[in-house]
């Protein structure tokens, strides 16, 4: 009687058990007289007695569950191996019947065993052992070290390391593997910094309002928490998730809002102190700094633009990058001092497009959110006369009833100023491919603005 012995974590093990079982069809073993030896992990064989296939014929498709199936535990994996290949020799479409029970076994088989090398990559968990050397011990239920060898190894490769199992050791030193027998879980000392690292990370990405024991243990079974240095937080991050998840559910409920912060006694120095603490909406968060009105607080022209531009995040100033160049071009143009006018944003940090500094619109509910610093800043500053420059201005201070294109270049009624005058947005200026139409719109915008100013100012702005 010859057989098949196979180490527990031979790296060769396929390749050991494809040329067991071509031999094996080539001499014409019977399936049925094959039998396991489980103690050995060993596949026996009698005396040859069949149809022999020389030159067998493999389905493409088993490869891969055939090559994982050979890492099986259970020895009696390779009588099913060679079953299904012997069947597959005389029996036509076996690998498309799906409810064959030995096909069903190979499926279910194949299943175990990836999601054991699933689990030996996602749970091994390495210590350094000595100055950038590092080890894991981990436990699988196959023998699956060396299905995830290659993984490792062009992961972690550029440092020496070993995982140890009760079967095999593998060890990895400049890219070149080395196999030795398996080794008890005393081989991998206890605890490093890398334990508390990890623990910091589960700590951090833990989700109470997720807490699924069930299928937590399903995910990570209870057999690999020994060796998982985060698990030793879980008792505790379990208990005290129904009390996170209330105060979650509390702070949520309360959206904070500008209310919070602005101050109680009002001035533009005020309000420009409170309002980096100012959390009403996520712009706050990637934007470098807010971006608060300037001027005078007694200026009698207010402009309104849209929020500020990537270098006014930078600069922490509004109107400072090329609208703005353009905006003080043109109200110098028109004799509306500078020093005489207080320039401010409906919104009053920058928006990022996704990671990059692009300007983006705000949405409305950031407009929405930002309103009341604006209705703050002209209730101090109680402007004669209010410019919205653009389509966000004008729906921040005039209502999303009301559209732009209505109100472009006319006065309107609003109770933040005796005249409101409505125009073009100097980066639309800047955008356009008739940018000279859209700058005289500004420029007779803005020279309307400064007519309806009393005659003091007028007088102040020839001297310009
Ligand atoms: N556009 C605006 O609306 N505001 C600025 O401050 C700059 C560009």
């Amino acid at each position: 009687m010859r057989g098949l012995t196979l180490e527990p974590s031979s790296p060769d093990r396929w390749r050991e058990v494809r040329g067991t079982l071509r031999r094996l069809l080539a001499e014409g073993a019977d399936p049925a007289g094959l039998f396991a030896d489980g103690a050995q992990g060993s596949l026996l064989e009698p005396a040859p007695a069949g149809q022999r296939f020389p030159t067998p014929r493999f389905p493409r498709g088993w490869q891969g569950p055939f090559r994982r199936v050979a890492h099986h535990r259970d020895p009696d994996s390779l009588r099913l191996l060679y079953r299904l290949l012997h069947r597959h020799q005389t029996e036509k479409g076996l690998p498309e019947r799906a409810l064959d029970p030995d096909v069903r076994e190979l499926v279910a088989r194949d299943a175990a065993v990836r999601r054991d090398a699933h689990k030996a990559k996602a749970f091994v968990r390495f210590r350094e052992v000595a100055p950038d050397t590092f080890a894991a011990w981990h436990r699988p239920d196959h023998h699956v070290l060396p299905l995830v060898a290659g993984f490792f190894a062009r992961r972690f490769g550029d440092r020496p390391f070993a995982i140890f199992t009760p079967d095999a050791t593998l060890h990895v030193r400049e890219g070149e593997l080395t196999w030795a027998p398996g080794a008890p879980r005393s081989a991998v000392p206890d605890a490093d910094g890398l334990d508390d690292l990890w623990r910091t990370y589960y700590r951090a990405t833990f989700n109470p309002a997720r807490t699924n024991l069930k299928a937590m243990r399903a995910e990570m079974p209870a057999k690999h928490w020994s060796t998982l240095p985060e698990t030793r937080d879980l008792r505790a991050l379990v208990a005290e998730a129904p009390a996170r998840v209330a105060a979650m559910a509390a702070r949520a409920e309360r959206q904070p809002t500008v209310a919070d912060v602005l101050p109680e006694r009002r001035s533009l120095e005020t309000l420009r102190e409170a309002a980096p603490a100012c959390r009403a909406c996520p712009l706050h968060g990637p934007a470098t700094q807010v971006v608060f009105g300037e001027g005078p607080a007694d200026a009698r022209v207010v402009l309104v633009g849209e929020q500020p531009g990537d270098q006014e995040d930078r600069r922490g100033r509004p109107f400072v990058g090329p609208a703005g160049s353009l905006l003080r071009e043109v109200m110098a143009s028109v004799g509306l001092p500078p020093g005489e006018t207080y320039l401010t944003n409906s919104v009053k940090h920058f928006r990022f497009r996704g990671k990059r500094r692009i300007h983006d619109r705000p949405r409305a509910g950031e407009v929405q959110a930002c309103r009341p610093w604006l209705h703050a800043e002209l209730e101090l500053v109680k402007p004669e006369v209010l410019v919205l420059l653009g389509a966000t201005a004008t729906r921040s201070l005039l209502g999303s009833r009301v559209k732009f294109r209505d109100v472009r270049g006319k006065v309107v009624a609003t109770p933040f100023a005796p005249h409101t005058v409505v125009t073009v947005h100097p980066s639309a200026i800047l955008r356009a491919e008739d940018g000279a139409t859209l700058k005289e719109s500004l420029s007779s915008a803005l020279a309307l603005a400064r007519s309806l100013l009393s005659p003091s100012i007028c007088r102040a702005a020839t001297k310009w």
